[in-house]
């Protein structure tokens, strides 16, 4: 052990006016940003986060991160939030404390490169709503992707953090890509960019304590800003890894509140300090204080984040990612994927596969987006390629990734994947070598132009220009044009505490629902669907005739359709047997107002089925066009990642059965060739 941290055997205390340390280590608090990302899909309300805001402004956190990632994604599209409301509402409350947020660069805070003026104008946004600090990274460590944000973060004098995200290809540090001068190079480079600070980035939990040592070491020895270690708890070694940190050296440690902590979130923030205390790197913060947020946070909002928590594993601790060395975000990702196809038991085809295909892919670093991009792949090549044929079904991301509009990647791109990914590529066959922002044309001028009446601000604009399809209806929301859905309204304490309540009654065997139980009948096979169209509202209602009178099944009030707008067909009651719809109810007005995939059967054809469950984001073709096999229909968003259907058969388009923004489930018909 370094004589650096010799513990004082003097006067250890509790107390906050204990004596400062020489070099305390400085903390950057995750619990608002990536702490309910990586444990509650990042479904944490502004309002759950007031009750605790005043007193994490005094415990001397050196930042805390309070926005970007995937809130800005998931707060305008799940919880009926403006996303830029956060920065400004929370700032009331941090009135010492920077703020940071973490930004994918060009990617801004979604998952593809954006126009020039896009990027300026969200960073200049983020500023001007109180932003401090700028955790900048690109997926593939290509900070060509920094040209564009890093002079505007600096024109406001804010705090520029450069990241270097940390990846493996050999189970620990080392191999021809990734080894230690890999990680001294991109260092300096971000300090020849003028980094304030630079960020180890380990998403998947992946950096071995000693590792993390000799890096930090050699960091040190070698650039001037300070190192700040970013380490997911994900495999269970980033507590090991944060003090190897300390003892070389490291500047800053990213912690959790610990009610946010552990699994694939981060180390709690309670046991470093006590590890710390009355050391030369004691970090002089209050274990009082810090026990007082906690209990407020485990009694007053856990309870409503409960039910997203994975509990279904006892262990806190995913093997699988000291296994394959890939995050554990993009392994559940991939698990969800695959159930959802009806495909689980490929999974360990999807593990072979996985290695390969980022290698074809020029072995990039798998974090968002990159993760989602290899893990799509993987799976599209593992259920769809065929013997003589791989990357039979290429997302369009490949293609971009492909074409080098992510950046450069860490080896070059497989050959022949690249030829085939480019085939018929809008942009064009072959791949360019300039900065990626370079080809794409400004986006923020169509943006205004197409929110106009709709968005007030620049704010508005942006969350539209960032997501098209769901920013638009959440602009819709915001202004009351239209009503948002029951899902993404808050849920109070007490409806959780009640809901949990019977959920532990209900595994403690006291509650039997008999009465309802008895009274409703099985759903025989006879069981048939009817849309019912009442005013503004619609019904899902399944009709079982029992000799001879017909009993009402279950009804299911679903959301009112907008003017214009055409029915999303998701069937969110039982579904019935595919067999029995033949909807005889009354004609509906248009063929897309009609029910889930078999109502298309009506026209002849060759349809053209979701091969896995998502979201329209548009059509490419209108009924009557004439396409050739192959032609894109259709793009699918599925997973964050974008697919784009190609036509089974040559023809004319029949039919079009949805519509964008639609959620479709697997095998639903979205369109007939005929
Ligand atoms: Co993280």
């Amino acid at each position: 052990m370094s004589d650096h941290n010799q513990l004082k055997l003097t006067q250890i205390n509790y107390e906050p006016d204990r004596p400062k340390a020489e070099n305390p280590v400085k903390v950057e608090d995750l619990t608002l940003r990536d702490g309910h990302q990586s444990l509650f899909a990042t479904r944490g309300r502004t309002e759950d986060m007031i009750p605790v805001a005043e007193m994490m402004d005094e415990v001397g956190f050196w930042a805390v991160e309070t926005w970007g990632g995937a809130t800005f994604d998931t707060m305008h599209r799940f919880l009926n939030e403006d996303p830029w409301e956060r920065i400004r509402t929370l700032k009331r409350y941090f009135k010492k404390t920077p703020f940071s947020m973490l930004l994918r660069a060009q990617n801004l805070v979604g998952y593809r490169n954006y126009a020039d003026d896009v990027a300026k104008a969200f960073v200049e946004r983020a500023c001007e709503n109180g932003m401090d600090i700028f955790r900048t990274f690109d997926a593939l460590n290509d900070y060509r992707n920094f040209e564009t944000v890093v002079p505007v973060i600096k024109k406001f004098g804010m705090h520029f953090q450069g990241c270097i995200c940390y990846t493996l290809t050999e189970p620990r540090l080392g191999g021809e890509v990734y080894n230690l001068d890999y990680y001294v190079d991109k260092a300096k480079d971000l300090e020849a960019m003028g980094a304030d600070s630079i960020c180890l980035k380990d998403m998947a939990g992946l950096i071995a304590p000693y590792d993390v040592y000799e890096i930090v070491k050699a960091m040190k020895a070698t650039v001037k800003p300070p190192i700040n270690l970013h380490s997911h708890f994900t495999s269970g070694m980033s507590p090991l890894s944060h003090l190897k940190a300390i003892e070389a050296g490291v500047d800053i440690i990213d912690t959790c509140m610990t009610p946010y902590a552990y699994r694939t979130s981060h180390a709690a923030i309670e046991p470093l300090v006590m590890a710390l205390l009355g050391t030369n790197r004691d970090t002089g913060f209050d274990i009082k204080m810090l026990a007082k947020i906690n209990e407020v946070l485990e009694k007053e909002v856990l309870p409503k984040y409960k039910h997203l928590l994975d509990d279904t594993k006892v262990s806190i601790i995913d093997i699988n990612v000291l296994l394959h060395q890939t995050p554990g975000g993009m392994l559940s990702n991939l698990v969800n994927q695959l159930r959802q196809m009806d495909a689980l038991d490929r999974i360990d085809d999807v593990y072979r596969e996985l290695p390969k295909v980022r290698k074809e892919l020029g072995q990039i670093p798998l974090v968002t987006p990159t993760s989602q991009i290899v893990g799509i792949q993987t799976v599209n090549n593992v259920l769809f390629d065929t013997k003589d044929e791989r990357y039979k079904m290429i997302t369009d991301q490949v293609k971009d990734l492909c074409y080098g509009l992510y950046g450069k990647t860490a080896i070059p791109i497989d050959a022949e994947v690249q030829k085939k990914a480019l085939k018929g590529y809008s942009r064009g066959e072959k791949p360019i070598t300039a900065r990626p922002a370079e080809v794409l044309e400004p986006e923020l001028e169509k943006a205004k132009e197409e929110t106009k009446g709709l968005a007030v601000d620049l704010d508005d604009v942006l969350i539209y220009a960032l997501y098209p399809v769901t920013g638009n209806k959440f602009l819709k929301w915001k202004y009351g044009k239209e009503e948002p859905p029951k899902e993404v309204m808050p849920r109070s304490l007490e409806d959780a505490l009640q809901d949990e309540a019977l959920v532990r009654k209900a595994r403690a065997g006291e509650v039997v629902p008999k009465d309802q139980l008895e009274k409703a009948p099985t759903k025989s096979e006879n069981l048939r669907t009817f849309n019912v169209f009442v005013d503004n509202d619609y019904f899902e209602v399944g009709v079982d005739e029992v000799g001879g009178s017909p009993v009402l099944s279950y009804l299911q009030q679903m959301p009112a359709p907008a003017a214009g707008q055409v029915m999303p067909a998701m069937p969110v009651a039982p579904a019935p047997a595919p067999a029995a719809v033949s909807v005889p109810a009354a004609e509906p007005a248009k063929t897309e107002a009609a029910a889930p995939a078999p109502a298309a059967a009506a026209v002849e054809g060759t349809p053209l089925t979701a091969p896995m469950p998502g979201m329209i984001v548009n059509y490419l073709k209108k009924e009557g066009d004439s396409v050739n096999e192959g032609e894109t229909i259709v793009i699918l968003e599925a997973m964050k990642m974008e697919n784009a259907l190609p036509a089974p058969a040559s023809g004319t388009v029949k039919a079009i059965n949805f519509s964008s923004g639609d959620s479709v489930q697997k095998n639903d018909v979205l369109a007939v060739i005929g």
